[in-house]
């Protein structure tokens, strides 16, 4: 008779046939920056994280070095934002400003920046629109392409565009290659759904849009079929990650996807997520294996890289939970 629990009878034998195993390889840290000195100051909606000014990165590296982590996403939230979304791709905008700073520290830390607008530009939308109310695709391109090689000039590791607009891919691909940086590569936020899950990150990036909502660019909730459009398209037009967001209400679209792309897969495990099960922890709702057994789920699902906000307590619960 084949009885399947002979093989669970002990750590050794569950051990031996563990088929998903997670590694501080596979985890990438986004993290907040804002102007100012001396900050690290908590996000009231996402606690447990900090909003940092460029000046503390030097000891928040060390720190995360210290953690595990090798990989960070950098996301900027300036004072002022224009029309023109200026501080996305100023030389001394904070992302850049940040990515040097880092880059200075430990070079050995890999820096991935997030290039949109929304945290830049007044109305808080991640694109231009014109008068009537199109989104305006020449212009948030040749925008989001300039974010981007300002990034790679500052230093950064890798780009990822979380814009949604199409063609973005190819375009920015393009543009970093006549700028000399055909060796950075580009994480594509390829199936990115107009997720009520972004709700803390929105209040930690100041980016809710100003009037209406992102339905006109991000994926609607209720579609598969086109997520594999999406993915089909950013690996026609050179993108080098694809990536899924969110994770945990999207893990069937992260199977599927797996299915059909051959290039690494990367799954955003998104504030809200974060959020949700922080809270539950805190509140003792939950034990901390539920945070090991979620971000487990998401790469038993298919994702090679999850962007987590729990990266910073994973060396631990690896320790903890994988034995
Ligand atoms: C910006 C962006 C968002 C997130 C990552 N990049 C917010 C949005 O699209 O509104 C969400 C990340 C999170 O919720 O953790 N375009």
């Amino acid at each position: 008779m084949l009885l399947p629990t002979r093989l669970r009878k002990n750590n050794a034998i569950r051990a031996l046939v563990r088929e998903t195993h997670l590694s501080m390889n596979d985890v990438v840290y986004p993290i907040f920056i804002v102007d100012g000195k001396g900050i690290k100051r908590e996000i009231p909606s996402m606690k447990g994280q900090y909003h940092y000014s460029v000046d503390m990165l030097e000891e928040a590296v060390a720190d995360f070095s210290a953690k595990g982590i090798g990989y960070l996403l950098l996301f900027g939230v300036p004072d002022q934002k224009d029309a023109e979304a200026t501080p996305a791709f100023a030389e001394e905008g904070l992302v850049q400003q940040a990515t040097r700073a880092i880059k200075k520290a430990d070079p050995n830390m890999y820096v991935i920046t997030d290039v949109c607008l929304c945290e830049y530009k007044s109305d808080g939308h991640c694109c231009f629109f014109n008068e009537d109310g199109a989104i305006n695709r020449e212009r948030s391109l040749e925008t989001l392409c300039r974010v981007a090689v300002s990034h790679a000039e500052a230093g950064a590791d890798m780009v990822a565009p979380s814009d949604m607009m199409d063609e973005r891919i190819g375009q920015i691909r393009e543009a970093l290659d006549l700028a000399g940086y055909e060796n950075i590569p580009i994480m594509a936020y390829s199936a990115k759904y107009a997720s009520a899950f972004y709700g803390p990150f929105r209040d930690a990036a100041n980016s809710a849009p100003a009037f209406g909502d992102r339905k006109a660019y991000q994926m609607d909730p209720a579609n598969a079929e086109e997520a594999l459009k999406e993915i089909a398209l950013d690996i026609q037009e050179n993108a080098d990650i694809v990536m899924v967001k969110p994770a945990m209400p999207y893990l069937d679209i992260l199977a599927k996807g797996k299915e059909i792309s051959y290039l690494p897969m990367a799954a955003y495990q998104v504030s809200g997520e974060y959020a949700m099960l922080q809270n539950a922890v805190d509140q003792g709702l939950l034990d901390e294996k539920a945070l090991f057994e979620a971000l487990l789920s998401i790469k038993r699902a298919g994702a090679d890289i999850i962007l987590t906000y729990f990266a910073p307590v994973l060396q631990d619960l690896i320790k903890e939970y994988q034995a």
